[in-house]
């Protein structure tokens, strides 16, 4: 159906005195003696498009202007008689499909947790446009990032034998039903489609580290899946992962990679989602344009984990979960670290081995790895990296204290064997992005058919 989109119709001076044909679904309705006024929207923009129909020459369908209704509207574009931009006087208003007055999605604020139950409705409203249009936006600064640097895309496996976090967080992927018969795992999964135990991937990094130790610079951009039972405002089954990987990088690079690449993003959806972000700063999270402004422009801090601890003991009276050296930090202590010590993005560095994954590299304290999370304000972690064990003993040593498969890492291992070079990545959740900078507080409402646990609608 040729037409025009309304963000177009809307602000284009230069369509003024053309006939334009636009489509698109009420949004209001409302009439005077003489005339009618249709609101409509297609999603393309914020401002929607008012068309203008003098009831003397022409008469209304009235299930064209419910609420909710589809529409194709001809007509002569002409400035708008009051505010900016262009409206449209209607010379014909069809019908494209009716909608009932029972439509969920009405003129009032209804709340996000009603949203949630229509996931293929909330999208008509504004928020959830402006969530959607800055996420779209933030997806291709992303692959605009990495082009522009040299970073080639690759395309990770997203059914895998290896758990790459070692948590046994996985999902599995199998074509069997459970038999209970079976004497082991081995001889149950001996006879599934892959024969072994196969599940969904964590996370690309393992197969990224492959790629970068021929391509150099790479990154995925893909779906994750965890299966934690963390059913919190900031965990999903299925989320959207960004993760470079670099040859001949060392901690410091990861670091400075993932501040550039988090301002670069924040920037990109400053500048052209401006409409969008004033939106979010007016009725999500006043004061977010001036954090993100602030944030854009500030240098993040970094802490070694060491004197995080320290830091939070001192507040450990405070604290559900008290800290001493060894503690993983949890969502309360990211939270204190970043906004009551920093008040900014922190990277907290250096981690005890123990509680990170095997394929960290060990520091020479022997107790600690070089990893690190960035922490920021009103989310907590939303990146973890760091530099690799390029050392084959080292990593093989650190596997066998996890009591790992070996066998199962054999092409991980090669890599440490042949021409094994320092590199390091990390691993951005795009989710937890698209909440930083809307300032939506739920994971949930930046994910069009959110899955966490209980969860699949
Ligand atoms: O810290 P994580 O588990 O790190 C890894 O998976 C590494 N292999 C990444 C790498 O070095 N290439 O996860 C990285 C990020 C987290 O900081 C968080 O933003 C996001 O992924 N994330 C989740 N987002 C939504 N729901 C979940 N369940 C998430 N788990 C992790």
């Amino acid at each position: 159906m040729k037409h025009l989109d309304i963000s177009e119709a809307v602000k284009n001076a230069d369509l003024r005195g053309h006939t334009a044909v636009v489509c698109g679904w009420v949004r209001t309705y409302r009439e005077s003696a003489a005339v009618s006024f249709l609101e409509l929207s297609d999603g393309s923009s914020f401002p929607r498009l008012q068309v203008v129909v003098d009831k003397s020459s022409l008469a209304l369908d009235a299930e064209c202007t419910k609420l909710g209704a589809s529409v194709v509207v001809r007509g002569t574009l002409v400035a708008a008689y009051k505010g900016e931009g262009n409206e449209l006087n209607a010379e014909s208003v069809t019908l494209l499909g009716a909608c009932p007055a029972e439509y969920p999605i009405q003129k009032k604020r209804t709340t996000l947790d009603y949203l949630r139950t229509i996931p293929h409705l909330r999208l008509r409203t504004n928020t959830f446009q402006a969530v959607f249009r800055v996420r779209s936006v933030a997806a291709q600064a992303v692959h605009r990032y990495f082009h522009e640097r040299g970073f080639y895309y690759v395309n990770t496996p997203l059914i895998t034998a290896s758990d790459c976090e070692g948590a046994g967080e996985m999902f599995r992927v199998t074509t069997r039903p459970w038999n209970a018969a079976a004497k082991s795992e081995e001889e149950y999964y001996k006879n599934d489609f892959f024969g072994v135990k196969a599940g969904l991937s964590v996370s690309g990094q393992l197969e990224g580290e492959v790629a970068a130790m021929a391509l150099g610079k790479i990154y995925t951009f893909g779906p994750s899946f965890r299966a934690e039972n963390s059913n919190t405002t900031r965990h999903l089954a299925e989320f959207w992962h960004i993760e470079p990987e670099v040859a001949f990088a060392e901690l410091p690079d990861v670091i400075e990679l993932a501040e550039d690449l988090l301002k670069y993003l924040i920037k990109a959806v400053m500048a052209e989602c401006p409409a969008e972000l004033k939106f979010f700063d007016s009725f999500v999270e006043k004061g977010l344009l001036q954090k993100l402004a602030n944030v854009a422009n500030s240098e993040f801090a970094v802490l070694t984990y060491d004197d995080a601890i320290k830091e939070l003991e001192k507040h450990n009276a405070g604290f559900r979960f008290p800290v001493h050296w060894g503690s993983d930090l949890q969502s309360e202590h990211e939270k204190y670290i970043t906004e009551t010590l920093f008040g900014r993005p922190v990277f907290v560095i250096n981690y005890p081995k123990e509680i990170k994954s095997f394929y960290m590299k060990q520091n020479a304290d022997g107790k600690t790895v070089a990893a690190t999370d960035l922490l920021v304000p009103g989310i907590g972690e939303i990146i973890g990296g760091s530099e690799r064990e390029a050392d084959y003993a080292k990593l093989v040593a650190a596997m066998d204290e996890r009591k790992m498969d070996k066998a199962a890492y054999k092409q991980y291992l090669d890599l440490r064997t042949f021409g094994s070079v320092p590199h390091g990545g990390f691993g951005l959740g795009f989710e937890r992005f698209v909440m930083y900078v809307t300032g939506m507080e739920n994971i949930r409402d930046v994910t069009l058919f959110p899955r966490s646990v209980k969860n699949i609608m």
